[in-house]
């Protein structure tokens, strides 16, 4: 099958300038990448700056930079528009107290005002946390917590989930609705210019213990992620670029905002659920050609067969995946119905931007990652951190530095260190092998991070909010296989004296994470044990025994059916 595939999608030439990619390998250099960009000349940078006022100085103000479409709601705003809007929202958060340094913190849906609060906070010095809008109110108070955030962004419709009294150190709330109707200045020079390690954006991210990690970027990152838009994203002037993921995952930060306005690209901004009709309509309408998604939302896609057959996707010119491994029936559904391959792109909340990837034009090996980004090297490491032959599986490394590569985990050195445990490697917690074409294949996770619909999701902090449900004693949370979502998340647990099974007692407990956590944390399945598997001597839970028995249970199942 997967021969069968790669004979049918390697000799696509169509549109690409073959010899222009295969060049970059070789002449690639990260001293020389970033040309483009403004502060090349002064050494002071500032990324909001050089994402969207450096167009309106280049004479681009009147392109087209975003559309926002939500149900009926169609709305586009040029980069000058852009421009002065953040310039208002910067003016109203210096006047709110805002300095360099400070924690920002956006709790908006996927809108305009939600991208244009991250670039006003990041114009006057602050950093910017952006926040998944489906977050609960726990979620939320955390992460603001752990970083001591001043001020919060969001608005009125999020008010029940947004904390209003219990974070010591947030001044202040503001809402989208009043910063919009407040009236507007004129003048004076929003830019705070910064050096390359100042920190400008925060992302929270889970581990296998403990709560969500801050990850912190600085203004460096922007070299990484203007080229790898650039090259992988493979962005023209006349593109209409759609990513789909909202700016508070890292995707929807560096590739739905970053990545394509350091390019000039024309972004679409697309509120409300999945439903394929609708992001076909959208793909049609607004004549989409670069397409950034993930697994989860193709496989959606390809279940609803046919539905496509009504709209004329004939714009997409690249389309592009990322966060858990992209099946090759994908690719092949792709390549036939729509006549355009998926590129697979590897990377992490910590590394910034795009390591691994296929470059436009370049051939795909269905099954495999891609190859590493040019001015990226990549070491498949043993236990003792050596590097393994090519087609062994182990550690899947990353040499440093890079500009991308995250400046700090937010008041924790020793996680931060963890990841640099071999002297000059990064280790990424995957474990994967390389072939001798340098293509890399992705195996599993090296811990218990659950992957469920491209979203990293700790099975700590789920265990965490389990037990405090009052019927809850223990519980142990894994990943269990799943065909669409990739994994789900599955918990077993013991319960508490005086408490029977019933469906409705579950059905409680799994509402209790939802409601405190966030929707894609709450287990989808939840069985009750009388004891959970443990270590002898700590008296740990063993995740991976739970997750062995799992597995073994759905091979059963399966066997059943034959
Ligand atoms: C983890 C990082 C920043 C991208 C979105 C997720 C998994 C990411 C792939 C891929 C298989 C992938 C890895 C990685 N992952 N891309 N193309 N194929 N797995 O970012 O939440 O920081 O998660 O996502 O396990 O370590 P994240």
């Amino acid at each position: 099958m997967s021969q069968r595939i790669s004979e049918v999608i390697n000799p696509i030439e169509d549109t690409y300038n073959l010899s222009n990619y295969e060049e970059i390998r070789h002449v690639y250099d990260w001293h020389q990448a970033g040309e483009d960009l403004r502060f090349r000349d002064t050494g002071k940078v500032n990324i909001a700056y050089e994402t969207i006022d450096r167009h309106v100085e280049d004479g681009y103000g009147d392109k087209v930079a975003l559309h926002y479409v939500d149900g009926e709601t169609r709305t586009s705003m040029t980069f000058r528009e852009v421009k002065e809007k953040t310039d208002h929202y910067s003016r109203i958060l210096r006047s709110n107290g805002v300095k360099k340094g400070d924690r920002v913190f956006i709790f908006l849906p996927k809108t305009p005002e939600c991208y244009i609060s991250m670039l006003a906070a990041i114009k006057i010095g602050a950093i910017a946390g952006p926040l998944f809008e489906a977050f609960m109110e726990d979620a939320v108070r955390d992460r603001i917590n752990d970083c001591r955030g001043t001020l919060l962004i969001t608005n009125r419709d999020m008010v029940s989930r947004v904390p209003q009294n219990d974070i010591p150190s947030l001044e202040t709330i503001l809402y989208a609705e009043d910063i919009e109707a407040a009236p507007v200045e004129h003048g004076g020079e929003q830019v705070e210019w910064m050096d390359l390690e100042d920190g400008m954006l925060i992302h929270y991210t889970s581990g296998s213990t403990g709560k969500p990690k801050g990850v912190l970027h600085a203004h460096r990152v922007m070299t990484h992620q203007y080229e790898s838009g650039k090259w992988v994203l493979d962005i023209r002037d006349d593109d209409v670029y759609w990513c789909t993921s909202h700016p508070g995952w890292v995707t929807g930060s560096v590739y739905g905002l970053f990545a394509p306005w350091l390019n000039r690209a024309t972004i679409v901004i697309q509120g409300g659920r999945f439903k394929a009709e609708n992001w076909y309509q959208l793909i049609a309408d607004l004549k989409v050609t670069v397409w950034y998604s993930a697994p989860t939302a193709f496989r959606m896609l390809l279940s609803q067969g046919d539905v496509l057959k009504d709209y004329d996707l004939s714009s997409l010119r690249h389309i592009l995946s990322v966060g858990e491994p992209l099946n090759p029936e994908v690719i092949y559904w792709a390549w036939e119905r729509l006549g355009v391959r998926i590129h697979d792109t590897w990377w992490m909340t910590e590394t910034g931007a795009h390591l691994i990837v296929n470059l436009p034009g370049e051939k795909i090996k269905p099954g495999s990652m891609g190859r590493p980004f040019p001015g990226i090297e990549v070491g498949i490491l043993d236990e003792a951190g050596n590097e393994l032959p090519r087609g062994s599986v182990g550690q899947l490394a990353v040499k440093t530095p890079w500009p991308g590569l995250m400046k700090e985990i937010w008041g924790n050195r020793d996680k931060f260190d963890s990841y640099f445990k071999y002297e000059g490697w990064y280790v990424s917690g995957d474990l994967a092998y390389q072939d001798d074409e340098d293509y890399v294949f992705f195996q599993s996770r090296d811990d218990d991070m659950i992957n469920s619909a491209g979203e990293r999701i700790g099975p700590f902090e789920v265990e965490s909010k389990l037990i405090e449900h009052p019927a809850v004693q223990e519980a142990g949370v894994v990943g269990k296989p799943d065909p669409v979502r990739g994994e789900l998340v599955k918990a077993f647990i013991v319960l508490r004296e005086g408490y029977e099974q019933s469906d409705s007692l579950l059905e409680d407990i799994r509402i209790f994470v939802r409601n405190n956590l966030a929707a894609h944390s709450a287990p989808r399945e939840i069985e009750v044990m009388e004891e959970l598997p443990k270590t002898t001597i700590s008296g740990k839970i063993l995740r991976r025994e739970l997750k062995r028995m799992e597995i073994e249970k759905q091979k059963e199942a399966e066997l059943k059916k034959v």
